[in-house]
């Protein structure tokens, strides 16, 4: 049987933290096994907010470097770099005449970042999703897993995807599917600032690529509150948070001494934090060490990088050629 095919992105904006390893990278190892995967970086897409090409350069880099760090394997998933493929582009291009203004500047996360920053509502932002959706049924995508933020963008998708086959009266494109794991095994995994998750630009990250002094110092920091007064007391959500990170990352039985250390109100916070940041460390470490390792050997990230254009290229060709012919770009003399 064919495999079902799963398309996924990731903005070259800042390193991968543990939300983000919890939250997608540890679903696409599994998806990896099972669907035929195409994780690319979306580096036109970050074009919006205008990064200097240094910074573009090693941005892309870095991801790329943290994801096969994380075991992401260029043998089982087609891992590429989205300006490599530029049949996006193309399709992009015919995408764009039927999204239609209105639309897209009702999408949330458009509105969103025009408010934020007035002074560069780009049209590269107004079409955002019509490039995502670009980047998932140049691959016929049928599934796409993706965090609640992207939901309205995978929305977008559908609806371009059906709209061209309904003006060109064919079935070229299956709709995408947001992908949920039956299990629910989706983490959320939360910050070290006393409320809300683990994300870039809350600054409240844990990087997978940390140095663990400065590990230590951010779990040291963690917000917690007073200590238990009475006990078998409910946890603060700042105290829950740690013991949320410390199930994570931690054994069963350590989470269990200091939830009966909370109970009977002797826990010492100092002592959690301390252990807390121990078993964070022993996670990272051999990532980190493997994302280090692998920035040095820009031979093999090259190969990587033109192994996965090659084979993306020829899912989008096959694509973009059933396009031309249906838009009329056959040409007949
Ligand atoms: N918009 C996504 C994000 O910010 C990144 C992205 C670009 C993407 N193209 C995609 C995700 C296609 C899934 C499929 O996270």
């Amino acid at each position: 049987m064919t495999k079902q095919i799963v398309v996924s992105g990731i903005r070259p904006t800042g390193n991968l933290h543990l939300g983000n390893y919890f939250g997608a990278v540890r679903s696409f190892l599994k998806m990896q096994e099972d669907y035929n995967c195409y994780f690319f970086i979306a580096d036109i897409h970050s074009l919006t907010t205008h990064p200097t090409p240094v910074n573009l350069q090693s941005g892309v880099k870095q991801v790329l470097a943290e994801y096969l760090a994380c075991g992401i394997d260029p043998e089982k998933s087609i891992i590429f770099i989205q300006s490599d493929v530029p049949e996006v582009s193309e399709l992009y291009a015919f995408l764009n005449m039927n999204a239609y203004l209105g639309e897209l500047e009702r999408t949330t996360s458009f509105k969103e970042k025009a408010r934020k920053n007035p002074e560069n509502v780009n049209a590269g932002l107004l079409t955002y999703p019509v490039l995502m959706a670009a980047d998932i049924i140049i691959h016929k995508a049928q599934f796409v897993p993706v965090g609640k933020d992207q939901e309205q963008n995978l929305e977008m998708a559908r609806k371009f995807a059906g709209r061209f086959n309904r003006m060109y009266n064919c079935e070229l494109f299956p709709l995408p599917q947001p992908f949920t794991f039956d299990g629910g095994d989706m983490i959320k995994v939360p910050g070290l600032d006393g409320s809300g998750k683990m994300g870039k630009s809350e600054g409240n990250g844990i990087f997978l690529v940390e140095d663990p002094k400065d590990i230590r110092k951010k779990v040291m920091r963690a917000v917690t509150d007073a200590g238990p007064l009475e006990p078998n007391s409910k946890k603060a959500e700042a105290v829950e948070n740690l013991f949320t990170l410390l199930k994570i990352v931690s054994t069963p039985e350590v989470v269990s001494h200091f939830d009966a250390a909370y109970n009977d109100c002797s826990i010492r916070y100092g002592d959690l934090k301390k252990q807390l940041a121990e078993d964070i460390i022993a996670f990272t470490s051999p990532i980190r060490e493997s994302i280090l390792e692998i920035l040095k050997d820009e031979a093999y990230l090259g190969k990587v990088a033109r192994m996965g254009a090659e084979r993306a290229r020829e899912s989008a060709q096959k694509t973009l050629n059933e396009v031309k012919d249906v838009i009329g770009f056959r040409r007949l003399f």
